[in-house]
């Protein structure tokens, strides 16, 4: 295939020159499905291999489909005399890495600089995304992790992995995210946004507050409003990190990290743990605010005729710990009401020592688990109305809105 002959079928990367790395794991043959799709809206792939990704897939199938030399070693002097490993890292706009093995992970958290891949990402300035890919107990590991909270304190977007089977035959956490999704994650990254290198955590979902091993007090928040926030940061340029109640909705595009948990006290722990290198945090997770005092690890019999009675103790507040902290992030909390919508919306925002609430009446068709929704915001000086509208078309409001407010009161 030419490069003269191969004709992009959209220009949202035209022009865009993206370095694609390949490692040696299984999901290297995705990344060739990859470089078709980034060709197909207009981009420049130059693609290095390291010496395992060679194992899975040959350099030809790679040259075929970018339409250029594939480099593949730091001392290569045909390829160095075509364009040098230096002149490599200058050239690329955006270094993607997929399939990101642990050994990948570990030698750019440590800095190695003795092959092609790490080299090239240690010279560039360019942004770089890591779509992580390895078995599922292999991602788990603590040194894994560790090498995945570095790279992300260092401004580094790892992406994924996604949940399933596995080519092990394992279930779980560590396959590559799919070539469309990373193709989307570029051309996000490309679109200038309000919210342009900011770190934005987002809560969402419920919180399930465990009485025995089978029953639950639970809320009917269905996740879709902060799921919704959180694509919209990402598409305006935020390092989105997205803590989830209980819910079965997939990650949105573009959101780098995201942790799963189940009760109040788990989503206190995960929100302040991501919030530690935050700028924005916005509440959109429904949170319980009592759990049972006592949980009872079997089931509870029914005494039948006799009252019961269930002791509950309150959950510690997500919003007003942060708010306690020397250097909060900005806060953006949610008040969902029955009635009185506004007047309790404002108590909110004073008590938890907000810098904005977004408020919305709830009801029986209304806020909860429905596709649409309508926002009041509120903040010390102002108020804004959001009419009725689907919940991703309101959260791109909602953003417009928190990254204005962001700029008055931060920068
Ligand atoms: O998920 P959906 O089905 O799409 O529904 C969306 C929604 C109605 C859940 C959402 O729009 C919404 O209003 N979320 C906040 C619901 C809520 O818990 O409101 P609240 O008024 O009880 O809490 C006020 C704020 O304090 C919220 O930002 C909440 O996240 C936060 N909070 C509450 C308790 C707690 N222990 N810690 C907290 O930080």
């Amino acid at each position: 295939m030419s490069e003269l002959t191969y004709m992009p079928l959209d220009t949202s990367l035209s022009q865009r020159r993206i370095l694609l790395g390949v490692s040696g794991g299984i999901a290297a043959y995705k990344s060739c499905e990859l470089v078709r799709r980034l060709r197909d809206l207009g981009a420049q792939v130059r693609v290095v291999m390291t010496e395992s990704a060679r194992h899975f897939v040959g350099t030809t199938t790679f040259q075929a489909l970018s339409g250029q030399i594939v480099h593949t070693s730091l001392w290569d002097t045909q390829a160095e005399a075509a364009m040098g490993h230096i002149e490599l890292a200058r050239w690329a706009q955006r270094i993607l890495v997929a399939p990101a093995s642990a050994d990948v992970l570990a030698r750019l958290a440590h800095g190695h600089a003795d092959d092609l891949l790490s080299t090239l990402c240690l010279v560039s300035t360019a942004p770089l995304y890591l779509a992580a890919a390895m078995n599922q107990q292999m991602w788990a590991h603590a040194a894994v992790q560790a090498n995945v909270n570095t790279l992300r304190a260092r401004g580094v977007h790892v992406l994924g992995p996604a949940e399933g089977g596995q080519a092990c035959g394992e279930i779980g956490a560590g396959r590559m995210l799919e070539p469309q999704v990373l193709r989307d994650v570029l051309v996000s990254s490309f679109a200038e946004g309000a919210l342009t290198d900011l770190r934005v955590v987002v809560s969402a979902g419920p919180t399930f507050e465990d009485i025995d091993a089978v029953r639950f007090i639970g809320n009917r928040s269905s996740g879709k409003m902060g799921f919704s926030v959180a694509q919209a940061a990402a598409e305006a340029g935020a390092q989105v990190s997205l803590v989830a109640g209980p819910v079965s909705l997939p990650t949105p595009v573009g959101v780098v990290q995201r942790v799963d948990v189940r009760s109040a006290e788990q989503m206190h722990s995960a929100v302040l743990d991501a919030c530690a290198q935050a700028d924005i945090y916005i509440a959109a997770a429904a949170v319980g605010d009592y759990r049972p005092l006592a949980r009872s690890d079997c089931k509870l019999k029914k005494k039948s005729g006799a009252e019961v009675e269930l002791t509950l103790t309150e959950n510690p507040d997500i919003l007003a710990s942060l708010a306690a902290q020397p250097k909060p992030p900005f806060l953006v909390g949610f008040a969902a009401e029955t009635h009185d919508v506004e007047n309790y919306a404002r108590v909110k925002l004073k008590c938890k020592g907000m810098d904005m609430i977004v408020a919305n009446q709830v009801g029986e068709r209304l806020g909860f688990d429905a596709p649409d929704n309508a926002l009041n915001l509120y903040w010390a000086d102002g108020s804004m109305e959001l009419p009725r509208n689907d919940k991703l078309n309101l959260a791109r409001q909602l953003i417009v809105q928190v990254a204005a407010r962001y700029q008055m009161v931060r920068t």
